[in-house]
């Protein structure tokens, strides 16, 4: 019989926990739905796309979400594949990218880069990239719509080095784009997808795959046809000079395996998925700091204990609840497991855990390492970043994760109330939406809660939180934005130099860390460049 450790480390082995990072019209809906129809979830996968329609609207501020066709919340898609526990945490990555998108990176153990191939490395791709970064997350890259013109695979694998700093080992070789990509060879395993446009049995059918002895066969020579030429010695240079696979140098975000494919098309994916899994870690060991334990803990660590690294509140207005996200990172969560909350240092009940699926919710008995669990947040206890364990009986070990850091924000916005006497309303809404990560607040040294400045990493954030402060605070707000491109939080002595400055602006953030706003990219840089004795930090320094 299997003893408990066994099987937690068999379930350990068995997840992929992921997000997808990409920059708007990539394809990642596309992308999202076609891998969960490989996760038998058919039936949900048009969900991904509908998120305007009427499934599960019950929520005030679904009704933005219906009226911009956009999604707001991160739902946590799960699904099994070949033997393996999938959670694919979708992020907002859109044009209602918030500080929440990042957030959920710090819960992932690797990042799906998607890249529309004709395009390359674009802006909010670059940011995403930055945050897995430096959080150590592996990326793995699909290079997407290659049934379209695209730009030379070289080119691609190219900017990502000069762009983002990476190097990259391709799995897949496209041969040929558009109107002539006929497939993508596999270099390991030397076999060539044949593309098919969906629709042609690839949908849920097995892989077109085709079996050749190595790229000079004569065989695939004729199947490449006009591109053969081209082909072979591009896969030459390839094996030549290419980065080999290396699954440290990928677990240490060196290197990024590259694959070629049509999200749209169906083409590729199930063939990315499957590499993927195989090459993508399960969840490993998460950084602690300040506990009394050891620096880092093991998913393996017999104890549950994991970390809450997003809340949303009001999904359900008619109960007005408070959902808090929490990442297993140790051991076998359960229902009712008497819990050690760590910033309290006191012990809570977690009764009523609860899994995702798109907007459905599931009371769950217990979850492993990697797996995302919704806590109802009745008391309000919980906050972003917080740790929870397994209490201990009494032995008084502490775990406390690494905190969840704060971004930079990139668009800024006074705040006006109509009606004054909602002052303590304005309030309460501001504090509990910047705990949500809505919207930043900071405050000017010296004036408290007078006069906030707002600072969201996406400017749809704005709409969001004027909508919400109507809906559930019963606050009408006006919305003045701000010029002001950047925020930095500042450490160092120097600081005093930004006080009365005409192109930035001095702030205090909610804990009282000093933060300036930039009004152009040539003041940020200034200041960088001159201000020897101050550090412009683009993350909030950890409590
Ligand atoms: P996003 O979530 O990253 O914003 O992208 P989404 O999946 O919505 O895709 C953006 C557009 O790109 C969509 O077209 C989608 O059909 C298209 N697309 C995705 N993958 C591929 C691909 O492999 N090849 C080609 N040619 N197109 C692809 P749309 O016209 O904006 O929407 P729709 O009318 O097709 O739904």
């Amino acid at each position: 019989m299997n003893t408990p450790d066994l099987i937690l480390q068999k379930e350990v082995l068995r997840r992929r926990t992921f997000a997808i990072i990409s920059h708007p019209d990539a394809g990642k809906t596309t992308l999202t739905e076609k891998l969960l129809l490989y996760g038998g979830a058919i039936h949900l996968a048009g969900a991904v796309k509908a998120k305007a329609n009427q499934r599960h609207t019950t929520s005030d501020w679904m009704a933005l979400e219906r009226q911009r066709g956009i999604s707001i919340s991160t739902s946590v898609l799960q699904f099994e594949y070949g033997g393996h526990q999938i959670n694919l945490l979708d992020t907002p990555g859109h044009r209602d990218f918030s500080e929440d998108t990042y957030r959920t990176l710090t819960a992932a153990d690797a990042a799906v880069m998607l890249i529309d191939a004709a395009k390359g490395v674009e802006p909010q791709t670059r940011k995403l990239f930055e945050v897995c970064r430096m959080r150590g997350i592996p990326i793995f890259t699909f290079m997407n719509k290659l049934d379209r013109p695209s730009r030379e695979p070289f080119d691609l694998m190219d900017e990502l080095e000069k762009v983002l700093g990476i190097r990259s080992c391709s799995i897949s070789w496209p041969i040929g784009m558009g109107d002539r990509f006929k497939g993508v060879y596999d270099r390991q395993t030397q076999e060539v997808l044949l593309f098919q446009k969906e629709g042609e049995a690839n949908v849920k059918g097995k892989l077109q795959a085709k079996k050749f002895g190595g790229i000079d066969d004569p065989a695939l020579t004729e199947l490449m046809g006009e591109e053969a030429a081209r082909v072979k010695s591009e896969l030459e240079l390839v094996e030549l000079a290419g980065d080999p696979f290396d699954r440290e140098r990928v677990r240490a975000c060196e290197l990024t395996p590259v694959f070629f494919g049509s999200a749209m098309n169906n083409f590729g994916v199930q063939h990315f998925l499957e590499r993927f899994i195989e090459m993508a870690p399960a969840p490993f060991a998460r950084k602690t700091a300040g506990g009394s334990v050891e620096a880092a803990i093991e998913p393996t660590r017999k104890g549950f204990s994991g970390f809450i690294f997003k809340i949303q509140a009001n999904m359900d207005p008619q109960h007005r609840d408070r959902v808090a996200f929490l990442r297993v990172c140790s051991g076998r969560f359960y229902r009712n497991v008497a819990a050690r909350h760590a910033r309290l240092e006191k012990d809570v009940k977690l009764s009523k855990p609860l899994q995702f699926f798109a907007r459905e919710r599931v009371l769950i008995d217990e979850a492993w390492p990697g797996d995302i669990v919704g806590l109802l947040d009745t008391s309000g206890e919980l906050r972003i970043g917080d740790t929870l364990y397994e209490s201990d009986g009494g032995k008084g070990e502490v775990i406390r994760y690494e905190g969840v850091p704060r971004f930079p924000t990139e668009h800024f916005a006074a705040v006006m109330i109509l009606d004054p006497m909602k002052r303590k309303q304005l309030k309460k809404g501001l504090d509990q939406l910047s705990e949500e990560g809505v919207v930043q607040v900071y405050s000017q040294p010296g004036l408290g809660d007078k006069d906030p400045v707002l600072g969201a990493v996406g400017a749809l954030q704005f709409e969001v939180l004027q909508h919400r402060l109507k809906a559930e605070y019963g606050v009408d707000a006006r919305i003045e934005k701000l010029p002001y491109l950047h925020a930095r939080w500042l450490d160092g002595t120097g600081i005093d130099y930004f006080k009365n400055r005409e192109d930035s602006r001095l702030l205090e953030d909610r804990d009282a860390n000093p933060v300036v706003l930039f009004k152009t990219d040539w003041s940020l840089r200034w200041a960088e460049d001159n201000c020897k004795d101050v550090k412009f930090l683009k993350t909030a320094p950890l409590k």
